[in-house]
């Protein structure tokens, strides 16, 4: 029997978006929060961490692997307390195959985090996360000393034995990619020596900034970053700040809305999309608080803007803006003009092929969307009106669930997602907390 298709409706918002809000923790600097500490000598305390599934596969890995985990949920949902590390013990041998779910960044971070410990370790997840792209990590990680099983697999499961005597190496990324860049600096941090990671254009910086908290020696430029092994992180204090990507796309496009959405992250490899937003006639704004850490965070303030114009963004912007192509799109779908993404066919390679969604998607609103090579092109239709009874398909992607939720929340008729549960793993809340904003 054909498993049921999970189907919700998205109603219009019944009112602009107003006033000030704060967002859940950033899902990127949750996870590293949470491993980091497991992998530190003594007990982290963490705060504003994510509760998410993609978090949780992070938290139960680690309990797996010997950590011992004190976290509690807060009145805002977030959860905080204390991680105690293996430290210089290292990881203990699990009972069973860690499963990730349907985490990229977990599967990823975590065969870095394991390279240098002499035990062995499945880990799989669930059939999305097992049809990613995984050579990209074990091959760098091979350089070093870490055995893999089979050797030359391109999909989980894999079974990874570390080497206490793992190599520093140089390493040229053929792409960029932060999960790629923090596996091979953990894995640095068992060996002696000085491991560099060079990638073709600047992706997510969020591990340079922390390990130094935890004492490590890093350095980071632009399309570089180091790291002085071997050295065994230390407990520290981290403190997430609020993901800066969901809440300003709903007040742009939902008419009459002016939100502030208060300490989110202003890392500026993550908010390339307010860059591009601006650069389209958005009327966005952002303004420094503060610093956890060495993260910039502070105010996002957004207003409904009705007449964006389409742009170009190149290819050496995309990792700045990789997982707001979806929403961008969108964005893009309601602009005059055309909007065109340079070389965004890694994409395709995420928790669903997202360019053929994106695309599936606007052809069922009406917007005409093409690839030429591996450029995305959007004709965005300004009068659009998004016709009464579709259906759009999330495909079990996280994004695309958010980014459909938004036609829907936003526009004048309500939309049906279909497998829209998936937001589950980033955002559970996300909808009613977008209807919370409302005046
Ligand atoms: C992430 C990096 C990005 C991003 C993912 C989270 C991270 O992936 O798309 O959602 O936390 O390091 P890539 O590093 O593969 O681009």
């Amino acid at each position: 029997m054909a498993a049921k298709i999970e189907k919700t409706l998205i109603e219009p918002l019944d009112a602009p978006l107003d006033g000030s809000t704060r967002v859940q923790g950033d899902k990127s600097i949750s996870h590293r929060a949470v491993l980091f500490s497991a992998m530190a000598e003594g007990t982290s305390r963490v705060s504003g961490v994510l509760d998410s599934e993609d978090v949780r596969s992070t938290i139960e890995a680690i309990q797996e692997l010997g950590a011992t985990v004190a976290l509690e949920k807060q009145l805002d949902g977030s959860l905080a307390g204390g991680i105690t590390g293996w430290g210089k013990e290292g990881p203990q041998q699990p009972k069973g195959a860690i499963n990730c779910g349907n985490s990229g960044t977990t599967a990823r971070l975590l065969m870095g985090a394991l390279a240098p410990w002499p035990i062995t370790v499945k880990i799989t997840g669930d059939a999305s996360l097992c049809k990613r792209p995984m050579r990209r990590i074990t091959a760098p990680l091979m350089k070093m000393g870490v055995h893999f099983d089979p050797a030359g697999a391109e999909t989980l499961p894999i079974t990874e034995t570390g080497d206490d005597k793992l190599k520093a190496i140089v390493y040229d990324a053929p792409m960029s990619s932060a999960q790629l860049k923090t596996a091979v600096l953990l894995a640095g941090l068992g060996a002696k020596g000085t491991t560099t990671l060079n990638e073709p254009s600047p992706s997510r910086n969020h591990t340079e900034l922390m390990l130094p908290e935890y004492g490590a020696t890093t350095t980071a430029a632009e399309r570089t970053a180091s790291v002085k092994g071997p050295f065994t992180l230390q407990a520290c204090e981290v403190q997430v700040p609020g993901d800066p990507s969901s809440a300003a796309f709903a007040a742009l496009l939902k008419s009459g809305s002016s939100i502030q959405v208060e300490d989110v992250s202003l890392n500026t490899a993550r908010i390339g999309f307010v860059r591009t937003l601006e650069r389209m006639g958005a009327d966005i704004t952002i303004s420094r608080e503060g610093q956890a850490g060495k993260e910039p965070y502070g105010i996002i303030s957004a207003c409904y803007t009705p007449s964006l114009r389409g742009c170009e963004i190149p290819a050496d912007k995309i990792p700045s803006i990789v997982d707001e192509v979806p929403v961008l799109s969108l964005v893009a779908a309601f602009a005059h003009g055309i909007t065109v993404f340079r070389q965004v066919s890694g994409l395709r390679l995420k928790e669903t092929d997202r360019i053929a969604a994106i695309m599936e998607g606007l052809g069922v609103l009406g917007v005409d969307s093409w690839m030429d090579g591996d450029d995305l092109f959007i004709e965005g239709q300004p009068d659009l009106l998004i016709p009464e009874g579709i259906e759009l398909d999330a495909k079990k992607d996280h994004r695309m669930a958010m980014t459909w939720a938004l036609a829907g929340l936003c526009g004048k008729t309500p939309i049906t997602v279909t497998n829209f549960d998936s937001v589950k793993v980033d955002l559970p809340h996300f909808l009613e907390s977008l209807a919370r904003m409302t005046r």
